[in-house]
């Protein structure tokens, strides 16, 4: 896979369900052309995401796809229409509360990336920081993987580790790891999409030694 080519800046989907600041951090980061890319769409499922008009305001195309009544095939049907109508290479999830089915995952083989707000495979699922939090874990952080069709199981590509000893609430725990994730969110699509590296097993392996470390 190589980065841009005659046709152009690779082409993001961005899924959210909630406020978007990762969404932000991806755009800010392109726009000051920190990540070869573009945002060719912002998908969510929540009427109210607050992350849909942050992307309007920024005049980024959205879609709206509520998923009430929908059996989750036919939902995930709707949003890969979506994906492929906006011609999306690479989809991101970016605070997207719903599991992305097998269907979705297999038209985007390794093309799906997640944020989670914990170090994987500790505290998977909803509410990370409140889990590290009541865990009383002295160390938390974010992973950036690759989606699979498990929940939070995919490939690692990043993870940065934040000091949450003296946090003194789940609130605190997720702001200071929120500030972790926007950076990793960019460093670790920017690794992916200069496209030299491989997985093995459960590895992702960069195959340049700069880009093999964890921050
Ligand atoms: C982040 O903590 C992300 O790790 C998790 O959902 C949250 C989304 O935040 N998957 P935002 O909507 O990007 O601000």
């Amino acid at each position: 896979m190589s980065p841009g080519g005659p046709a152009g800046p690779l082409r993001l989907g961005i899924l959210l369900s909630g406020r978007g600041s990762n969404l932000l951090a991806l755009d800010d980061a392109i726009r000051r052309g920190a990540l070869p890319a573009e945002i060719a769409v912002v998908i969510s499922n929540q009427p109210a995401a607050a992350g849909l008009e942050r992307a309007r305001e920024r005049g980024l195309t959205t879609v709206l796809l509520p998923h009430q009544g929908l059996r989750r095939v036919e939902h995930d049907g709707q949003v890969l229409g979506a994906l492929r109508r906006h011609q999306v290479d690479w989809v991101c999830l970016a605070g997207y509360l719903r599991i992305v089915g097998r269907e979705l995952v297999e038209a985007y083989p390794e093309r799906i990336v997640n944020i989670h707000p914990s170090l994987l495979p500790s505290f998977p699922g909803l509410d990370a920081q409140r889990q590290a939090f009541e865990h009383g874990v002295k160390v938390s952080g974010c992973t950036v993987h690759l989606v699979d069709a498990g929940l939070d199981t995919g490939p690692i590509v990043l993870q940065r580790a934040v000091d949450v000893a003296t946090a003194g609430s789940p609130a605190e725990v997720a702001a200071r790891i929120l500030k972790e994730e926007h950076a990793a969110y960019v460093e670790a699509l920017s690794l992916l999409l200069s496209g030299t590296w491989t997985v093995e097993g459960r590895r992702l392996r960069f195959l340049r030694e700069e880009t093999s470390k964890i921050s």
